[in-house]
Parts: structure tokens; sequence; C-alpha cells
């Protein structure tokens, strides 16, 4: 196969040591581990120039190459435009747009940077798979600077219906820009839809089930559920099942049940709704008060950007509000932790617990889903009470319980059915979705991918 070169604004884990509790990074890494390649990328720091000084590492077969963001395009590029305009538009919140014109011209100025970045790297038989939201427009610098490499997108995050992506200001540069692709892949079958419905409607494209054609030009869509390595997690969770962390985690529970939930603090993952739910539980169901702790971890995320800063004051209120009223001398109900915790340390936490939370309101796939399921223990796994609104429901429907994060009191019913399944059940399910996992690995999403992007149908 030919040699890949990954393209991300994310490079590598956030900290070092620490998780990165965004699915892109872990993801690609894991992808990457197997077959080697390059990974190029922002460096995570904010220096004088963009792309200056540029960095080599080597990391076993893997080779980062990594460079700052000046100010003014950390600014406008990634807080302005990428996550102050895409990233609430792409997760259904027109209502957080907060948009600039140089936002807009850091965005593109960026993507130029970049693709004169992989210019220089980049050999002719490169596949470059470049990935999410923050590099629309790049295959289209590519072109402009001469590159005929295949050229893949793959798109992390859900792609809004057509009304929606409509309110992104110059939507339509943006989205013809895409189309500059060989290849896009979307996470389910809802996103590719949505995006296909938006060429045709809006751009006037045509579009079969697998290409979207636009003026002569034919860009291929795929269907690829990002997936995880369900083996090396069961192996991490089972190896650090008595680390020091666990052991202080069960000491502090006392032997009362834990429903557990890890996610970067994001307005996207219904943290609120989240709260209420468990308040619900409490609530309603008066034998669980006392019996059931909730750990959320949360480590807080893009704290400079519109719109996270008031979510953490409001998800602070709540988490007090709700314990303040239920806390006893021996009991709090909420663990609220603004924290990360290095993975293996996760992958325990998910084993010691009977329930894993998930309640995006709109989510790519949510890995920490997937995660969940897989570091259980065959013979008395958890249950995963999981959004409709997250990409992994597709194909987690069978083995999780499914709810509505908007119904509070579905919620708590759920919360409940799951503290109360007995262990031929859970196993059952458990198994239902192991299934799938290993079917849709990481290795299958990297090489349905790659080969599609490698291999086009013929006359493509
Ligand atoms: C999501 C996005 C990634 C992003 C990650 C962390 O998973 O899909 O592209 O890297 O969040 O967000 P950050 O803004 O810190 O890179």
């Amino acid at each position: 196969m030919a040699r890949i070169l990954i393209v991300s604004n994310r490079v590598a884990p956030i900290t070092e040591g620490q998780v990165s509790t965004g699915g892109l990074a872990v993801g690609v890494l894991d992808a990457l581990k197997k077959t080697g390649g390059i990974w190029m990328g922002w460096n995570g720091s904010v220096g004088s120039k963009s792309g200056d000084p540029c960095s080599q590492d080597e990391n076993g077969n893997i080779s980062q190459i990594t460079w700052p963001l000046s100010q003014r395009d950390y600014d406008t590029f990634y807080r302005g435009f990428a996550n102050g305009v895409l990233w609430p538009a792409f997760h259904f919140r027109s209502d957080l747009i907060h948009f600039r014109d140089e936002d807009y011209e850091g965005y593109r100025r960026v993507n130029r940077l970049f693709a004169e970045q992989i210019q220089r790297v980049a050999k002719p038989d490169d596949l470059i798979w470049i990935h999410d939201y923050h590099f629309l427009p790049l295959a289209q610098y590519c072109r402009e600077l001469g590159l005929k490499n295949r050229l893949g997108l793959f798109l992390h995050i859900p792609f809004p219906s057509p009304p929606i992506f409509r309110t992104i200001p110059n939507n339509d540069a943006l989205a013809r820009d895409m189309l500059a692709y060989d290849l896009v892949g979307l996470q389910t079958a809802g996103d590719r839809r949505a995006l296909h419905d938006y060429c045709e409607r809006c751009l006037g494209a045509s579009s079969t089930d697998g290409a979207i054609t636009l003026d002569g030009k034919v860009t291929r869509t795929g269907v690829y559920p990002i997936g995880v390595c369900p083996e090396d997690i069961q192996h991490l969770a089972q190896e650090h099942k008595n680390s020091r962390e666990v052991v202080k985690l069960k000491s502090g529970l006392q032997h009362r049940r834990l429903i557990i939930s890890v996610d970067r603090l994001d307005y996207s993952k219904g943290l609120i709704e989240r709260f209420r739910g468990f308040e619900r539980l409490l609530d309603t169901r008066p034998r669980f008060r006392g019996a059931v702790s909730f750990v959320q971890i949360a480590p807080p995320s893009r704290t400079d950007v519109h719109g996270y800063r008031s979510l953490r004051q409001m998800l602070e209120q709540t988490s007090g509000r709700i314990n303040a009223r239920w806390t006893e001398l021996s009991w709090t109900p909420i663990r609220y932790m603004n924290r990360s915790f290095d993975r293996p340390t996760l992958m325990s936490f998910f084993r010691a617990s009977q329930v894993g939370l998930v309640t995006s309101l709109r989510d790519g796939m949510n890995l920490v889903a997937k995660e969940y399921v897989a570091a259980q223990s065959e013979d008395d796994p958890g249950v995963l009470v999981l959004s409709e609104f997250a990409g992994a429901a597709d194909e987690l429907a069978e083995g999780a319980l499914i709810i509505n994060p908007h119904d509070t009191s579905s919620m708590s019913k759920a919360l409940q059915a799951a503290l109360d399944m007995h262990a031929a059940e859970r196993r059952q399910r458990h198994q239902t979705m192991m299934q799938v996992l290993k079917k849709n690995d990481l290795i299958a999403w990297r090489e349905r991918f790659l080969s599609d992007l490698e291999n086009p149908p013929s006359g493509g």
C-alpha cells in the first residue's frame, strides 16, 4: 500500500500522560500505529508565526510533523471559525454561531498554509487522509498548488441537515470546496444523506448513493463509522483493575453502585440533561438514594471559545444544587470532576462501574460509548445507556438502552432498568455489542477508508 500522510488539527494527546478525551487524536493514533505513516498538524502551541518552527518527531513507525499557530491564526481559524461557527452549526446549534469576517479569512489562510506544508512533504504516490471540520477547503488549496495525490476527508462530527448547514455564512463556497476531495467519509448514513441533500438542493449537484457530481467533477462519499480496538481496551481494563486509582474509587464508593460518564466539557454532550436525569432517578425512586453514586469526569475544553464558560458555570450550579439537596453525611450523589485521567485508569473505571451513561444531544460517533462496552468483563458486564443522537446508537441499538436525552423521565427509567438488570440479560446485550465492535473495529475503519481512497471504481 502507498505511504499514508495524515493531516489533522490536533496531532497528539493534549497533555502528555493524560488521555485526550477527543476521539480523533486517540482514534488516529491507534489507527496509524499498525501501518505507520506521517501525521501532520498543529503542535498545540501559539507562537509568533504559523508554521514556524516546523519540527519532526519519530514515534515508533509514526513520524509527526507539527508547527505552532500564530495568535492571530489561533484566534480566527481555531477559536473563531472552526469552533465558534462550524462546531456549533455541525452540532445543530446555530444559535451559538459567532461569525466574524476576519475569522473566515483566518480559516482560509490557515487552510492555505496547511496545503503548503503538505506540498513540502508529500511524495506523488502518498495517500493523503485529512481529518475533520477544520479542513473543509484544504483539498481545494492542495489542487491549486498542483498536488495530484488522492485526497480524502473524514468528518468525525455530524453533518447537519441542509437548513442548518445554510445558517453558516459562506456555506455554498465551503461545500463546493469540500467537493474537491476525491472521497468524503462520514460517520453515519444520516450524515451522508444530509451532505447529499444539501449538495443537490443548494448547489444543484446530482447525486447517487455513493457519489456527488458537480460541474463534471465526481466526489465519492462513504459511511465509515470509527471504531475502537476492543481487545486492547479489554486488556488495559483488566490489567489495571486493581490500580491505585481504582482502589481509591472503590473505597470512596463503599460498595455502592456506580454510574459513570466521561466527556470533554462540551455543550453537545448533554451534561445538564444528564444531571437532571440522575436527579429524577433519586426523586422518583427513593431506594436509590444513598445506594448509587454518579461519577462525571469532564475535563474542560476550549475554555476561551464562546459558550463553553457559561456551560461550565451552569454545570457547577446544577451539580451543586443536586448535591446540596441529596447529600448525606456518608454519601455524595454526584462526583463531578473537571479533570482527566490517563487511558488505562479510565478503562478500569469503566470496568468497575455498573452503568455507562452517554447523553449527547448530537455526536459524530462518541467513542466513549464503544470504549465503555469494550472495557467490561464478560461475566459481569455493566450496561450502556446511550443517546439516540450519538452516531454510536446506529450500531449499538440492540445492546444498549437507547434514550432521548431531552426526555428526563425516560432517562431515569432507563437508569433504573440498567441498575436492576439481571446478569443474563447484561451478558447477552454485552455480547451483541462486542460482536459489532469487533467487526467494525478501528482497523476495519482505517482499511475500508484507505482502500476506497486508493482504489476508485473503474473510470474514477
Ligand atoms: C472532537 C473533534 C476533534 C478535536 C477534539 C478535541 O473530537 O472532532 O477534531 O480535536 O474534539 O477538541 P480540540 O478543540 O481540543 O482539538
